[in-house]
């Protein structure tokens, strides 16, 4: 049989999402949106690339409601959700975590509700809080509920050492760690080119140059837009994780989870490698990091519980009983 992706939010990031999911063509797809045609337009259309490009994967379009309209989404395996809105002139980081946690608190619930044994890659942004959201409404396991961050800030570092060096892009191996915004942190220690050191092959300012462009990254691309964020990378990050899931890999990846101690960080969600697996969540893998890289980490861990804090005194009209003070401090 084959698996069920739903996929929230039908705009740029989860239609290429559900592009790149259609041409795997192992599972098939239902694409959900508040907007009425938009979803089914979409579908409709991605469907009709089967023939030519050479899949079977169905695609539904499905218009929510609040609570109504989930049922096309039933049983699906994993649920990516990309609902919320984009930062507009005028907004307040704050008004924007508040925004999108009301948004995603109110889909987390509605998918889990419908699909209670899926995984959720989470996308929407601020992503490390929204997934604790996501977590807290849905009330699942840490295991099924993953941030999709790590991928796309480290393939942005990779991209520009890759350009740097004129070497090929999959010949730089790198993590980017920590919370997907101005905190995050380029591993330049652990960053190999053909198993050399970047540091050995890049001069210090010029490398403080390319994290700084990444930690910038998606910045950068807004920039350029003038309208709306980026969406091929940030899908083909969350490609990669799903790919992962679906066939149970236990590829190691850099993805933002719900820690418990590991790498010294209670309570919250932070990017860290860790190996996916069907379950979701396999395991947080232990990569050794020195003293400064662990004060970077912690410091961006930080920076994710204080945005927390914005959420936490609206968590209980949100739903969020899990979301408290306590938890937060745990
Ligand atoms: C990015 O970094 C919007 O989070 C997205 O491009």
């Amino acid at each position: 049989m084959r698996m069920k992706i739903t996929v929230i939010g039908a705009g740029n990031v989860g239609a290429t999402t559900a592009l790149r999911l259609a041409e795997r063509d192992y599972a098939d797809l239902v694409l959900v949106d508040v907007i009425e045609g938009m979803p089914q337009g979409k579908a409709l259309d991605l469907a009709e690339a089967g023939p030519v490009v050479g899949f079977d994967s169905t695609l539904t379009g499905v218009t929510v409601t609040d609570d109504t309209g989930w049922e096309p989404t039933a049983n699906s395996d994993i649920v990516v959700i990309t609902s919320g809105m984009a930062r507009k002139p005028g907004m307040s980081r704050d008004d924007l975590v508040q925004t999108n946690a009301k948004i995603v608190a109110s889909v987390a619930r509605n998918a889990a509700k419908h699909s209670p044994k899926s995984v959720f890659v989470v996308v929407s942004n601020p992503l490390d809080a929204m997934a604790h959201v996501a977590m807290a409404a849905s009330g699942f396991p840490r295991e099924r509920v993953i941030g999709m961050a790590g991928i796309l800030d480290t393939a942005r570092f990779r991209t520009f050492v890759a350009d740097e060096l004129k070497v090929s892009r999959s010949d730089v191996q790198a993590y980017v760690i920590g919370g997907h915004g101005d905190t995050m942190v380029p591993l330049t220690r652990l960053t190999t080119v053909g198993g050399v050191c970047v540091e050995e092959l890049i001069g210090k300012e010029r490398l403080a140059s390319i994290v700084q462009r990444t930690r910038d990254g998606g910045a950068e691309i807004v920039g350029l837009l003038k309208s709306g964020s980026a969406y091929y990378a940030p899908s083909a990050a969350v490609t990669q994780m799903v790919d992962a899931i679906v066939h149970d890999s236990h590829a190691v990846l850099p993805v933002s989870v719900y820690l418990e101690g590991e790498y010294g960080i209670h309570g919250v969600f932070t990017g860290v490698p860790c190996q996916l697996s069907a379950r979701g969540l396999e395991r947080v893998f232990p990569v050794e990091l020195n003293s400064d890289e662990t004060a970077a980490l912690h410091r961006s861990a930080e920076s994710v519980r204080d945005l927390l804090t914005v959420v936490d005194q609206n968590g209980s009209a949100l739903g969020l009983r899990e979301l408290t003070p306590a938890a937060l401090l745990a």
